[in-house]
């Protein structure tokens, strides 16, 4: 994999800021777009863009085509068995409510419990917590460890009641860059009568999901994170499960017949995909499944873990400069805070170097109460980080200490 080549293919990585180039470490919120999917998006719109899966017409049907193949590309990318297992949504945070409006209401029962961990993001906990006061389900929540892993002991123990009917938590935290051990809580989930849900949004990005031999039951990701457009995420779940939930939105497009006394729905995933869809941005997120599997999670990872490395090493090296989430198996995804100075005037101050850091809960306000803090600021990596742009950080930072002292 070389760096320089796919930065050439990222238009924007040439802008320079404040007269600084540019210096994205933000990709964990939201990633950049390689000119394939910004071609492809335009291409669709100036040469076969119409509705989908209603005209009868040429137009319609090569703009269903197109946008139909996204759904084959992304039953690859997660090694689905079955295309009709991916759902379209606009994002992870809708696939959660789909799952917690439709499972949630349709299947779990009053009294039944649903089991979260403390390092949820908002998305997958809010939806929970609807559930539980529209519908009398209980919410668990699995603490972790002082340096940020899931406590499997005490998440087990939580499941022994035989009470919960699903458990939903991260692949990998977008605050502590943790990855959580996936197939074990799969396994510790089902031998407890649960299913078991993933927010990918984070770890789709850096690792190969294979459905089939993580184990799991439901597993959701947004486009925007893997280099593609925003707008347009993915649930997969079992097609069993699928075909047993009904319905969350209802309206144009999931329907097989209507009348006003009644109507029935049509064949999954459509029943789920209600009015018309994202077409563009689901032709744009084809283009990034297939640019992304071009360069090959191997090497993405490889990379990864190198500025991963030497970002720790780095950062932790910065007197005062305190890192968060310590976990064995993790991402490229670093929070920190400096002693002296707040996250958010750190971040001010490294943007008008040119780097662009995120500072703030970082949508999980119940792990930044967990951590005994308000906020980090927080790096996040992309295949097109470079080790230059992680030493510029590292040297920025010793100035903003400098500065606060
Ligand atoms: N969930 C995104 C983040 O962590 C927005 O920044």
């Amino acid at each position: 994999m070389n760096v320089d080549d796919i930065r050439r293919d990222f238009p924007i990585l040439s802008q320079t800021i404040r007269g600084k180039p540019l210096i994205y470490l933000d990709s964990g919120a939201s990633a950049q777009k390689p000119r394939a999917v910004i071609d492809a998006m335009v291409n669709a719109m100036e040469t076969q863009y119409a509705n989908v899966h209603r005209g009868l017409h040429w137009m319609s049907e090569r703009t269903t085509d197109a946008y139909e193949a996204t759904r084959d590309a992304a039953a690859k990318l997660m090694n689905a068995g079955d295309r009709a297992e991916i759902v379209f949504t606009r994002n992870s945070t809708e696939a959660m409510n789909l799952v917690a409006h439709s499972y949630g209401r349709g299947i779990l029962k009053a009294g039944q419990a649903v089991v979260i961990s403390a390092m949820e993001h908002h998305s997958n906990i809010v939806p929970w917590q609807m559930l539980r006061d529209a519908h009398g389900v209980e919410l668990r929540v699995a603490p972790i460890t002082d340096a940020g892993e899931l406590d499997m002991a005490a998440f087990e123990a939580l499941l022994e009641d035989g009470k919960v009917g699903l458990v939903s938590v991260t692949h990998m935290s977008n605050v502590l860059g943790t990855v959580t051990p996936a197939e074990r809580i799969v396994q510790i989930a089902h031998a407890h009568g649960a299913k078991a849900m993933f927010d990918g949004s984070q770890a789709i990005v850096h690792r190969p999901i294979d459905v089939q031999a993580l184990g799991c039951d439901f597993y959701a990701w947004t486009g925007h994170k893997l280099y593609g457009p925003t707008g347009i995420g993915v649930l997969w779940a079992r097609r069993e499960l699928l075909e047993a939930m009904p319905p969350f939105l209802g309206g144009g497009d999931m329907i097989s017949s209507v009348t006003f006394e009644k109507s029935t729905w049509a064949q999954v995933p459509h029943k789920f995909e209600a009015g018309t869809p994202a077409i563009l941005e689901g032709i744009g997120l084809k283009a990034a499944i297939d640019y992304v599997l071009g360069i090959g999670y191997e090497a993405l990872a490889a990379h990864e873990l190198a500025l991963t490395d030497h970002a720790l090493a780095r950062l932790g090296a910065i007197e005062g400069l305190k890192i968060y989430g310590r976990a064995q198996d993790r991402g490229g995804v670093i929070s920190f805070m400096l002693d002296k100075a707040h996250a958010h005037d750190v971040a001010t101050l490294l943007d008008r170097q040119g780097i662009a850091v995120r500072a703030g809960n970082h949508c999980a306000e119940p792990l930044m109460r967990r951590l005994g803090v308000d906020s980090t600021a927080r790096a996040s990596f992309g295949m097109y980080t470079t080790m230059a742009e992680i030493d510029a950080l590292a040297d920025t930072l010793n100035r903003v200490r400098e500065f606060f002292t």
